[in-house]
C-alpha cells in the first residue's frame, strides 16, 4: 500500500495535484523540441524567481539542492581559492566541507546554532582575509534561521568578492532577490517551497560570477557543458523529462499565484503555527529577529521525548515532522510549512494533532 503524507518536515513539502499529474506526461527524448521549449520557458521562469540580473545563466541540474550546490562550487573554485563560509549550522558546514575539497582555502565565520550570521563579524574577517568568494546559507534549515545575505552580500561586494546564497529553503517562500542584493551565484533545490519533487536543482550565475568562471574539474556539474546542453542544444546527459514538466508546471502555479502573494502566504501560515504553538505552550528555538518563515524550529518541553512524538504523528495522523540535527538533535522539532504544505488549513491539523500526541 502507498501511503499519503501530510509532509511538515524540513522538505520534500507537499507537491499539488497539478504538479503531480504533470509527472505523468509522457516520456520523451532529451533532444526533443517539445522539451526543449519548455526547458527554454523554465529556465525564463526561473530566472524571474531568482530575479537574477539581465545577462546570467540560470537552469536547472539534474539532481537535488546538493548538486545545485555543487555546481556552484565547482565552476568558481579551483586549487588556492580563498573563501569565506558563513557558518549558521549543519549546510553552511557542507558548504565549507565541499568548498575545501575542491581545493579552496576556507575560513569561516561561525555563530551559535539558532542565531543568524552576524553581519559585523563577516566585515572584520574580510578585512584581513582576502576572500575571492564569500558563500552563506540564507534560510539554514538545520536551525530555522534566516541570515542576512543582502548585508552579507554587500560587504562581499565592497571587499572584491562574489557572493554565493544557498536559497535551498528559501526560494519561492521568502523574498530572494539576487539584482536588488547583489547576489553573484543563487540556488535552490525544487522539493521545498517551490513545491515540485525533489530531482532538479536550479542554479543562477549573475555577469560577475560568469566572468570568474574557472576550468571546471566535473564533468557532470560543468556549468559550459550545462549550457551548450540547454541552450546549444547538444547532448550532455540525460534529462528526466517527466521532471522538467512537473518543475515547469510548479514554476507556472507559482507566478500564477504572483511571487510577493506567496511570500506573504509564507508568513501568514507560519504566523498561524505560531499562534497555535503558543496556545499548545510550546516555544521557538529561534528569536523572532532572526526567524524563517518556511522553516519552523520548535523546542521539546521537558520530559518529552521527541522522537516518540514524531513517530505518534506518523502513525496516529500520517504526519511527518523532522528532528533535530547535530547539537540540536533531541533538543528541537523542525517543521516545514512550504510551498503546498503552507496553508492555514495545514496549520490546524497539525497543531491539532500536536495537540492530541503530546502528553497532557
Ligand atoms: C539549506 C540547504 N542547503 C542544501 C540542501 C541540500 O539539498 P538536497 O537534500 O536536496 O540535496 C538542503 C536540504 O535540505 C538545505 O536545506
Amino acid at each position: 500500500m502507498i501511503t499519503e503524507r501530510l509532509l511538515f518536515g524540513p522538505g520534500p513539502s507537499m507537491v499539488s495535484a497539478r504538479v503531480m499529474s504533470a509527472l505523468s506526461r509522457p516520456v520523451l527524448g532529451h533532444l526533443d523540441p517539445v522539451l526543449l521549449a519548455t526547458m527554454d520557458d523554465l529556465r525564463a521562469r526561473l530566472a524571474r524567481v531568482f530575479r537574477a540580473p539581465a545577462g546570467s545563466r540560470v537552469l536547472a541540474v539534474s539532481g537535488t539542492g546538493t548538486a545545485a550546490m555543487e555546481t556552484a562550487i565547482a565552476n568558481l573554485i579551483e586549487p588556492g581559492k580563498r573563501v569565506l563560509v558563513a557558518v549558521s549550522g549543519y549546510f553552511g558546514l557542507r558548504l565549507a566541507e565541499i568548498a575545501r575539497r575542491y581545493g579552496a582555502e576556507v575560513q569561516t565565520v561561525e555563530c551559535e546554532w539558532g542565531r543568524a550570521i552576524d553581519p559585523a563579524e563577516v566585515g572584520r574577517v574580510l578585512g584581513t582575509f582576502r576572500a575571492d568568494i564569500v558563500m552563506a546559507v540564507h534560510a539554514e534549515t538545520s536551525t530555522g534561521v534566516r541570515n542576512p545575505i543582502k548585508e552579507i552580500a554587500a560587504l562581499a561586494r565592497a571587499h572584491g568578492a562574489l557572493m554565493v546564497a544557498d536559497c535551498v529553503t528559501s526560494l519561492g517562500g521568502q523574498e530572494v532577490d539576487m539584482a536588488a542584493w547583489g547576489v553573484d551565484v543563487a540556488y535552490s533545490g525544487a522539493q521545498k517551497c517551490l513545491g515540485a519533487p525533489s530531482g532538479l536543482a536550479p542554479v543562477a550565475f549573475a555577469p560577475a560570477a560568469i566572468e570568474k568562471l574557472v576550468a571546471c574539474r566535473s564533468f557532470y556539474f560543468d556549468l559550459g557543458l550545462l549550457e551548450d546542453y540547454w541552450a546549444g542544444r547538444k547532448y550532455h546527459h540525460t534529462i528526466c523529462s517527466p521532471l522538467v514538466f512537473a518543475f515547469h508546471e510548479a514554476l507556472a502555479a507559482i507566478e500564477e499565484e504572483g511571487l510577493e502573494v506567496r511570500w506573504q502566504r509564507h508568513v501568514t501560515v507560519h504566523q498561524a503555527f505560531a499562534r497555535g504553538i503558543g496556545h499548545l505552550g510550546l516555544s521557538f528555538l529561534v528569536p523572532e529577529s532572526d526567524r524563517l518563515m518556511t522553516l519552523n524550529t520548535v523546542r521539546v518541553p521537558e520530559g518529552v521525548n521527541e522522537a516518540e512524538v514524531r513517530t505518534a504523528l506518523r502513525e496516529r495522523f500520517s504526519i511527518e515532522i523532522g528532528a533535530g540535527m547535530g547539537p540540536l538533535a533531541g533538543k528541537i522539532w523542525r517543521i516545514g510549512l512550504m510551498g503546498a504544505s503552507a496553508s492555514e488549513a495545514h496549520v490546524h491539523t497539525l497543531v491539532g494533532a500536536l495537540r492530541a500526541t503530546l502528553p497532557h
